[in-house]
């Protein structure tokens, strides 16, 4: 670290976490005067009994509700139109984001363009789009129902163009959501894909946070609790799922997500570019290819996988334990070894490459990383 250079932290907003939380939601809307909510969901949750349940409770207390749950499973640029007309038509006050990260981010994207007009993606935070981001928003909420990408407690949607699938993210601190109904409760039937590969997108979004080289000694120690958490908890979570494993795989995600303002890594640069190709989900890219990634980034950095190994409580205190470690989990809770068997050929791994070097991600790791090591990674995890 530089003890001349000033640093700067962000954290999170309020967070209601813990069983039944959610039943205050209506008198919390009551009290700040919201009336007229825009509910933004997917089509898979809009059917499940507890969203059905939140919306009766909403009702019963004369809330007016509209739905929109008409996104896609990677979300694209028309969603967020969409769910922007269903909120001027029917001339909503809020916006409540309940879901996976999928409808967080298409929540949050709606709020956004609620008042900013132009096309979406002069808001690209790649392109400096941030600072277009002048008006006021809508009063934005978000109930996380995975526990994977902490959207919930983010500032920024991930958004797909319709036609070319490339990811842009749109970032503002006035993105983030005022308040976070995070309760386990809606967690608990998450089918056990679903919960194996979002908890290891939120392993994934820990242990790279602490492997990017800034200072940020209170987001290391966030990402070190929250392995640790997931390491209690995650198997549980998959194949006998209670209460303590669900709430430590909520919190666990959420922390990933606070952890990752100090950036990501190379794992990630290597998942986002199945999504845009071949509609992977996030999760599962990710956690085919950690093992694989957290390899290339031992060398050179021996002493903090040393820290990890210690937090995962391996006896081997090594980065190599670690790397075997993430395969063993992955065996655990039935996610493959390999990119063949999610639907990678080999015909896919120049564009990948290509896709992977223009990523946002990897400038943050800890080491460079060259369009060979990327198609290194890929043939290696083929
Ligand atoms: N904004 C960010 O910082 C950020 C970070 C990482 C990823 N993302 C984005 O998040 C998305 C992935 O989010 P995700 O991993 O949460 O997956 P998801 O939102 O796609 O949800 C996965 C599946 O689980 C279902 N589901 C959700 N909650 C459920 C429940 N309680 N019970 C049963 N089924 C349920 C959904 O309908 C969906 O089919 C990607 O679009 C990715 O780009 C955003
Ligand atoms: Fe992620």
């Amino acid at each position: 670290m530089n003890f001349e250079k000033i640093y700067q932290y962000n954290f999170p907003t309020t967070i209601r976490f813990g069983t039944g939380v959610i039943n205050e939601l209506g008198d919390y809307l009551i009290k700040n005067k919201l009336s007229n909510p825009l509910i933004v969901t997917d089509p898979i949750v809009s059917q499940l009994n507890f969203f059905k349940q939140i919306i009766e409770d909403l009702k019963k207390k004369n809330i007016s509700v509209e739905v929109f749950s008409g996104i896609h499973k990677n979300p694209v640029k028309s969603d967020v139109y969409k769910g922007t007309e269903a909120f001027d038509q029917t001339k909503r006050d809020s916006i409540i984001g309940i879901g996976g990260g999928a409808a967080l981010d298409v929540a949050r994207a709606i709020v956004l363009r609620v008042n900013h007009r132009e096309d979406l993606f002069k808001y690209d935070d790649l392109i400096g789009g941030d600072v277009y981001v002048t008006n006021d928003v809508p009063h934005f909420i978000t109930v996380p129902t995975t526990a994977g990408t902490g959207s919930e407690v983010g500032r920024s949607a991930i958004i797909a163009d319709n036609e070319t699938h490339q990811k842009k993210i749109l970032f503002s601190p006035k993105l983030l959501a005022k308040i976070i109904f995070a309760d386990p409760m809606l967690t608990m039937e998450l089918p056990p894909f679903v919960t194996a590969a979002t908890g290891m997108d939120a392993l994934t979004h820990n242990m790279e946070a602490f492997l990017v080289n800034t200072f940020h000694p209170m987001c290391d120690g966030i990402a070190a609790e929250g392995m640790s958490l997931i390491h209690q908890s995650l198997e549980t979570a998959v194949n006998k799922p209670d209460l303590e494993s669900r709430s430590k795989m909520l919190i666990a995600s959420l922390m990933g997500a606070v952890a990752f303002q100090k950036g990501l890594g190379v794992v990630h640069s290597l998942a986002h570019p199945l999504s845009s190709l071949l509609d992977t989900h996030h999760g599962l890219a990710n956690a085919v290819n950690i093992p694989y990634g957290m390899e290339f980034n031992i060398e050179g950095f021996e002493d903090k996988f040393k820290k990890i190994a210690k937090t995962l409580e391996l006896k081997e205190e090594t980065g190599s334990a670690v790397v075997n470690y993430l395969f063993e989990m992955n065996s655990k809770i039935n996610i493959p070894h390999r990119l063949r068997d999610i639907g990678v050929k080999e015909e896919h791994i120049e564009t990948l490459s290509d896709l992977a070097l223009a990523d946002f991600a990897h400038p943050n790791n800890p080491k460079p990383v060259s369009r060979q090591n990327f198609k290194d990674l890929y043939t290696k995890a083929l």
